[in-house]
């Protein structure tokens, strides 16, 4: 069980967050805590049963919540999302770009088409998104405080920091999401004030990422291999969302927070 949030219940009052993949994994816990800290929030996924189980989810929590299905690598989903959540929850100040596609398979089994559909979700998903929202992140947060554009955060990894086995799709895919953190930070915090950061989460226990990766088998779950000496918790991943999302990440743009335990830097001691 996660511990008690640092943060003030208020710290995203009135803002409204829109996170793509958000009916699931770490992402709801990022919508749940973007809403348990006063945001309303609106979540993106393919699969209307997950988006329906997810609001009532939320609603049960006292959040004002509302499920949006479309598929992030279709560019009139996306500007259709988008219209909605700003029709339904009346702006919109935070996006967090987290649907992502994921397995394992060794490059040589790999077709190319399999290696496309994970650029698309993740990569190009991730452009499509916010190039659908820029027009009303600009307005989001105005008038409220030192914090004059909206805030995009961008969900990737740290698998593209070394090399790992059998995601050469998704480390490319995720290096490829940094750089468009980078590139956006550059022009929308510059035009707009719109700041753009990224998130790496490492190993997060209880995620459809990691079932795929099947954490026993890799030796990941005893949390030997990490730092800190443990996997991460879907709470960590959130807290770090509030805290670039909220004031306290005001001048933080273009950054990529490793949330990991220390473990990509990991190596067996001498
Ligand atoms: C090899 C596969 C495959 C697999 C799909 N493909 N699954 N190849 N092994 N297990 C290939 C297919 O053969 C096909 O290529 C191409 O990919 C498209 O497959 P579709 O099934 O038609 O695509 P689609 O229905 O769009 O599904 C895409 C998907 C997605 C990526 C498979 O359904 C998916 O993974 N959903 C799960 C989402 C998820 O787990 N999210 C959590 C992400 S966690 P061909 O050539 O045959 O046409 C995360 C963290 C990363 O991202 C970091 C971890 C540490």
């Amino acid at each position: 069980m996660a511990d008690e949030s640092p943060f003030r219940n208020t710290v995203l009052k009135g803002k409204v967050a829109l996170i793509t993949g958000g009916g699931s994994g770490i992402c709801f816990e990022i919508a749940t805590q973007f809403g348990l800290h006063g945001a309303m929030v609106a979540i993106m996924g393919r699969r209307k049963h997950v988006l329906d189980a997810a609001v009532a989810s939320l609603e049960s929590l006292g959040i004002r919540a509302v499920g949006v299905q479309g598929d992030v690598r279709k560019k009139e989903d996306a500007s259709r999302v988008v219209e909605t959540v700003v029709e339904e929850l009346g702006r919109l100040d935070i996006l967090i770009n987290g649907a992502a596609g994921n397995f394992l398979s060794a490059a040589e089994d790999l077709s190319p088409n399999g290696f496309k559909t994970v650029m698309d979700i993740d990569t190009v998903g991730t452009f499509t998104m916010s190039h659908a929202a820029v027009n009303y992140l600009k307005q989001g947060g105005k008038g409220k405080g030192p914090n004059e554009g909206g805030v995009i955060i961008s969900i990737s990894a740290t698998l593209h920091y070394s090399a790992n086995w059998y995601q050469i799709h998704v480390s490319a895919a995720k290096a490829a999401v940094d750089s468009l953190t980078r590139s956006l930070a550059l022009e929308w915090g510059t035009d707009y004030k719109i700041r753009c950061n990224g998130i790496a989460p490492g190993p997060i226990s209880g995620t459809p990422g990691m079932e795929k990766l099947n954490p026993e088998e890799a030796g990941i779950s005893s949390g030997d291999a990490v730092p800190l000496g443990k996997m991460g918790e879907k709470w960590d991943i959130a807290m770090a969302a509030i805290f670039l999302a909220s004031e306290s990440g005001k001048y933080i743009n273009g950054a990529v927070l490793p949330v990991d335990g220390g473990s990509w830097l990991a190596k067996p001691r001498y």
